[in-house]
């Protein structure tokens, strides 16, 4: 592809960090070796009816052995940078305590060899697989576990302090407290109603201690992943309108406004009622903690929700959490859907951005550290993945980007998500987001033709900006190397 004003790709500025994400429990497998202790996901995994096709991460895409494979992967794509997340039951087992040296010998190897293909590494240390023996004693409901989470990041620090450019402290903090401990679809899967909001608030904590071990002992960038929804009432009734203020404070506010504005949502109590009443688990200092100076934050978007008012249907208030909101995943008007059924709304990702942006002035610059779609794939008679939908999934959002950016947005990268097809939680294998299909029989993996596109966009990007090629080398904080 060479550079010119008939290049159908979206532009960004020289400098802009192009990678693709993934995580560990989604990917690794290997989930019994080399010490690695059982976390909350291992448990949901089993209990029956859980996940759609009955499956678990055991052995997923066995990346765990197989990383030297998908590096190269990387590498041929050119991505600038490789986002993963590090699992905390790998370094330690029991979520506390002396460290695991065989788990953390695993990153220490990944990593070492992202920067030996030329690849930046992007470490997320919580992508939601809590050590099972910190939830057997309050998981993410006691404080304690925001204190464990900071000594768990210190042992990382040490570790891979000196070669990790970025770190991410959380991924989408709403899934682990909300999806997670109020609506039940994600390990630990219960509706706890107001603990829910317990663990949004620990989840908070704990990010702003590790986000001041991390600056202690790290010289890379810092930040911490939400996934802020495009929220839109489904008419313009005042239920509606009502009901989507509660949903924006519910999703988004919740997390935003203490970390970008200094302060709890002003109206939270007509989201939650009695149930934000008596927060005895906020304790005084807190928000300064929360608030901790970051570098930058993560945002994750795939698609726009409708929002409309619903009735109480559930009398108690213990496990009665927004239930008078309903969050409809279906567009009014004719767009396509995925194989997740979500809509292809690009537009909303624009808006979403220049809202953010608008709302929050104290928001540091944005990665999007997840953008992608499930698409029903298949393998053709000519061997390959001809994934036109997800072409157009991936350029409509790459050009919404740049719109933003365009508006004035500071966005600084993008990571396709993702770069394997694996394990995609309560759907298990049934749902493909990867640009690299895996044949989850034999482990083969063969790169789609999003794949190919996505290279030639930063082939493209790279001959009109004048950047690196991959194996040319991002610079590690204290690079000696
Ligand atoms: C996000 C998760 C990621 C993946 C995508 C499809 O919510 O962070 O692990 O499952 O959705």
């Amino acid at each position: 592809m060479t550079a010119g004003d008939s290049s159908p790709f979206p532009r960004f500025p020289a400098g802009f960090t192009f990678g693709a994400a993934t995580a560990s429990y989604q990917i690794e497998g290997a989930a019994h070796e080399d010490g690695r202790g059982p976390s909350i996901w291992d448990t949901y995994c089993r209990e029956p009816g859980r996940i759609a096709d009955g499956t678990s991460g055991d052995v997923a895409c066995d990346h765990y052995h197989r990383y030297p494979e998908d590096i190269a992967l990387l590498r041929d794509l050119g991505v600038d940078s490789y986002r993963f997340s590090i699992a905390w039951p790998r370094v330690q087992p029991t979520g506390d305590g002396p460290p695991n040296a065989a788990g953390l010998d695993f990153y220490d190897r990944l990593v070492d060899a992202l920067l030996d293909a030329g690849i930046a590494p992007a470490a997320t240390l919580y992508h939601w697989d809590l050590p099972q023996a910190l939830e057997d004693v309050g998981g993410w409901r006691v404080r304690a576990t925001a204190e464990r989470f900071a000594a768990y990041t210190a042992h990382v620090a040490a570790r891979l302090g000196d070669r990790v450019p970025r770190w991410i402290t959380l991924n989408e903090p709403f899934c682990t407290a909300f999806v997670g401990h109020a609506i039940g679809r994600h390990a630990p899967g219960t509706r706890e109603g107001s603990a829910a909001l317990a663990v949004a608030h620990h989840l908070l904590l704990g990010h702003g201690l590790a986000t001041r071990v991390l600056r202690e002992t790290t010289g890379g960038e810092i930040g911490v992943t939400l996934n802020p929804d495009r929220l839109l009432p489904a008419t313009d009734t005042p239920a509606d309108r009502a009901a989507t203020d509660r949903a924006e404070t519910l999703h988004n506010r919740v997390f935003l406004d203490p970390l970008f504005a200094g302060r709890y949502p002003d109206n939270e109590a007509d989201t939650w009622g009695e149930l934000a009443a008596d927060p005895t688990w906020r304790h005084d200092g807190d928000l300064d903690v929360i608030g901790t100076p970051l570098d930058l934050v993560g945002i994750n978007y795939y698609r726009p929700i409708t929002i409309a008012a619903a009735p109480h249907t559930d009398p108690d208030p213990a496990t009665r959490t927004a239930v008078d909101i309903r969050a409809i995943e279906t567009w009014q008007g004719d767009v396509r859907h995925t194989a997740m059924g979500w809509p292809v709304v690009p537009a909303t990702f624009t808006d979403l951005l220049t809202d953010l942006a608008r709302r929050y002035p104290a928001m540091p610059p944005v990665h999007i550290t997840e953008n992608g779609s499930a698409e029903d794939d298949t393998v053709a008679p000519d061997g390959q993945v001809h994934d036109a939908d997800r072409v157009a999934y991936l350029d409509g959002h790459l050009h919404a980007l740049a719109d933003a950016m365009a508006q004035g947005v500071d966005v600084r990268g993008y990571y396709v998500w993702s770069l394997l097809d694996n394990f995609e939680w309560g759907f298990g294998y049934a749902k493909r987001f990867g640009i690299v299909r895996v044949d989850y029989d034999t482990l083969e993996r063969l790169p789609k033709d999003s794949y190919h596109w996505y290279r030639a966009l930063l082939a493209d990007h790279r001959a009109r900006t004048g950047g690196a090629a991959a194996g040319d080398g991002p610079t590690p904080p204290g690079a000696g190397r």
